[in-house]
């Protein structure tokens, strides 16, 4: 079944995470916490000519936030930063392909959130620096 593979693909992210680590001179660098468990994802971004050239994560939680912080940091390699504003939490559902359930959704999110707050703050000092 479908969502039997996606599970699988969780729990292969999670003891087996792609893009750990964290990056020097990131233009993107966010930690964000669960506010539910405490736990906590740190994003680190480095863009290049407008779209993402290296994406890693760290930190530590459960097994959907790490596969959804491994998975994630695969997904937006690549991506506009246009694309990445466009993200939301449906394409991480989309992405885990599991029912999360209410207590789970922030655990998936918390990439996202990262990402969320550090490109708010990463156009804030573009539009400071245009200036
Ligand atoms: Fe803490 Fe999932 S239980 S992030």
């Amino acid at each position: 079944m479908a969502s039997d593979l996606y599970r699988e693909q969780i729990l292969e992210h999670y003891g087996n995470p792609r893009n750990q680590g964290v990056l020097e001179d990131p233009d993107i660098s966010v930690e964000r916490d669960n506010p539910v468990c405490g736990d906590v994802v740190r994003l680190d971004v480095i863009l290049e000519d407008g779209r993402v050239r290296k994406a890693r994560f760290s930190g530590q939680g459960c097994v959907i936030s790490i596969a959804s912080a491994s998975m994630f940091t695969e997904k937006i390699e690549g991506k506009t930063v246009a694309e990445l504003k466009a993200m939301d939490d449906e394409d991480i559902f989309q992405m885990l392909g599991v029912d999360l359930g209410p207590s789970r959704v922030n655990c998936g999110v918390l990439p996202l959130r990262a990402l969320q707050e550090g490109l708010a703050r990463w156009e804030a000092k573009q539009k400071g620096s245009a200036v």
